[in-house]
């Protein structure tokens, strides 16, 4: 039976889908939001899915069924099932689901109209962690993967009037999944990000590309990229430059372009961002794209050819003050402008792709941006669906964000146990990272090789693969003591730079003792000016990320009083309190913005 259930499963979740190439810059499209109160069936068993041979139903949960008359039997009602908000995870909506793992069927009733000879594509931001999709009873496609966007075409599918839309959502966590079954973060289920009807013409934009080619600073490159093998013209403008590239799309529907420009450059200091429209027909896209270029020199870091540090913070997806997943622009924000408070220029978007709203936010206010897929800890190395998995979500995530040019760094891993499977798999990441796009830097967290005499080392194969070297290191917290940081020093192979990804300690909010006192401000407060002055003695330091803005709900952290299932190592707390390390954190970078301002 079980064999019989896992092969029914991996049909499940091998399943076709129907979704395209997912539209790039969505939000600058014809767009009918189905945000809102949606109804909600928990289903522990599947039994909305799965008949009790194990068998997919025909007459599953998406079908939303009414009995026939007053005697027919039928054991569900997604109309008059309880409602909560889409997007939104459930945990924190619905306190029976706050641990809750399993599938929950999602309904939500709309009416269409369709527009003359329009295509109609139904878009989700993101659903986590696995979803079957179903249009008016049909299903019309799957998703794996919990923080990438995705989409059908339901041209046909859709009905004139009244529609109905069912999305079943499983969040269980597998060894072979991507994350797999052990994460430092809350696992919240549901469709966590916008869903929309998008309308689009019979030949519309599907793609574009427009940015600096790689160490140049006086031409603009680009690509247009049509949903038809069809050749049409297409007008590219930058009204502010005086560019308006008139063009003509190839069989293939693709046209490129480079033209002469001098863009003023965007920087944190100035975060200059151009109108650009994209016109074809009668479709006009509309996006603001910002110009930079970035290199490493030896074991230095150039931004506009200018020596950088990073001044950085790490920051999980969690809503502030409320916690749960972050859902909107105006959340994002406000963790953005604590981090701005902060003094920092960049901000580590940990350890998977964030709502487009936050790194778009985060370019318009000044942040380079690290963003990541969640290949995190003990992935199933050698596992080809799990590597298939992990390349989808990375190739997602350039797709959506290639067009910022906040994005500096693709990370292709956190914190991954050395073995040569997990050496071939990263190595093929950042291989297609690479191929992608040349343009941004491809690193990792890695993974210390281990302290002695006093001498770190980071003698990670990936060293050959990542254009500058970046690690966790919890010296003080996990190990060692505060004092070991007064005199602890690195070795940092190959002449690159090197990035601290991750340091910090748990602080309680609150909690007050000597520096010696585990959980108390101080003890945070001075593992922060110990970490900071090791890093200071070395060379090659371009900058850090520490661990982490604000206190974030984990399964892992149970002790009682302290944690509660929150991670502790925020600056601020869940309430949104600024803790003592906070502060002392400003001030460094206080000085370093001074320091690096007449580098
Ligand atoms: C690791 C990991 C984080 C985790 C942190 C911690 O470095 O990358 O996801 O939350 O340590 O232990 O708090």
């Amino acid at each position: 039976m079980k064999k019989l259930l896992l092969s029914i499963f991996a049909l499940g979740v091998l399943g076709s889908s129907y979704a395209e190439n997912v539209l790039q810059n969505v939000y600058s499209r014809e767009c009918i939001s189905l945000n809102g109160l949606w109804n909600y069936q928990v289903d522990p068993f599947d039994n909305g899915y799965y008949d009790y041979r194990l068998q997919p139903s025909p007459n599953g949960f998406f079908k939303n069924q009414k009995p026939k008359d007053k005697t027919e039997l039928v054991e569900y009602n997604l109309d008059t099932a309880p409602t909560m908000y889409v997007p939104g995870d459930w945990n924190t909506q619905d306190d029976m689901l706050f641990y809750y793992e399993g599938s929950v069927w999602f309904k939500r009733d709309f009416e269409f109209s369709k527009q003359g000879d329009n295509k109609t594509f139904l878009y989700f931001g993101a659903v986590n962690y696995f979803c079957n999709v179903y249009l008016n009873g049909e299903q019309i496609g799957t998703h794996e993967g919990g923080f990438t966007p995705f989409n059908f075409d339901v041209t046909d599918k859709l009905k004139e009037g009244k529609n109905f839309l069912v999305v079943r959502v499983n969040n269980t966590r597998k060894p072979e999944n991507v994350p797999t079954v052990n994460s430092d973060w809350w696992n919240y289920g549901g469709i966590t990000r916008d869903v929309m009807l998008v309308n689009v013409p019979k030949v519309y934009i599907d793609d574009y590309s427009i940015q600096l080619p790689k160490g140049e600073n006086n031409r603009i490159v680009g690509y247009v990229q049509l949903n038809e093998k069809a050749s049409r013209s297409v007008v590219v403008e930058i009204p502010e430059l005086k560019i308006k590239q008139s063009l003509q799309t190839n069989a293939d529907g693709k046209a490129e372009f480079s033209v002469k420009a001098k863009p003023t450059l965007w920087s944190p200091e100035n975060p200059k961002l151009y109108e650009v429209t994209i016109t074809c027909g009668k479709e006009t896209i509309e996006d603001k794209i910002g110009f930079r270029t970035i290199e490493v020199q030896g074991k230095k870091l150039l931004v506009n050819g200018k020596e950088t540090f990073l001044r950085g913070i790490s920051i999980h997806e969690e809503a502030p003050y409320r916690a749960g997943r972050v859902t909107s622009r105006e959340e994002a924000v406000v963790l953005l402008t604590w981090a701005k408070e902060l003094g920092c220029n960049f901000v580590r978007l940990a350890h998977y792709p964030h709502n487009e709203y936050m790194v778009r936010a985060a370019e318009e206010m000044g942040f380079f941006i690290w963003s990541e897929i969640p290949v995190y800890w003990t992935i199933h190395w050698g596992n080809p669906t799990t590597y298939a998995n992990a390349e989808k979500q990375l190739v997602d995530m350039i797709a959506r964000d290639k067009n910022r040019c906040g994005i500096i760094v693709w990370s292709i891993a956190n914190e991954t146990p050395h073995s040569d499977a997990r050496d071939s798999f990263l190595k093929n990441l950042s291989q297609k990272a690479r191929q992608m796009d040349n343009t941004r830097l491809i690193s990792m967290a890695m993974e210390v090789t281990g302290i002695q005499n006093g001498v770190g080392h980071v003698a990670d194969n990936m060293n050959e693969y990542v254009d500058i070297v970046s690690f966790n290191n919890y010296l003080g917290w996990y190990g060692g003591t505060l004092d070991d940081l007064k005199t602890t020093n690195w070795e940092i192979p190959d002449n690159k730079p090197f990035f601290i990804s991750e340091f910090g300690g748990g602080a309680l909010q609150g909690l007050h003792g000597d520096k010696d006192t585990r959980w108390s401000e101080e003890y945070q407060d001075e593992l922060y000016k110990n970490t900071l002055e090791m890093y200071e003695r070395q060379e090659g330091w371009i900058g850090t990320s520490p661990w982490i803005l604000m206190d974030f709900r984990s399964a892992r952290r149970q002790l009682a009083g302290i944690q509660d299932f929150y991670n502790r190592k925020g600056l601020i707390s869940n309430r949104g309190i600024k803790k003592k390390a906070f502060f002392t954190l400003q001030s460094f970078y206080k000085k370093k913005a001074e320091e690096y301002k007449n580098k």
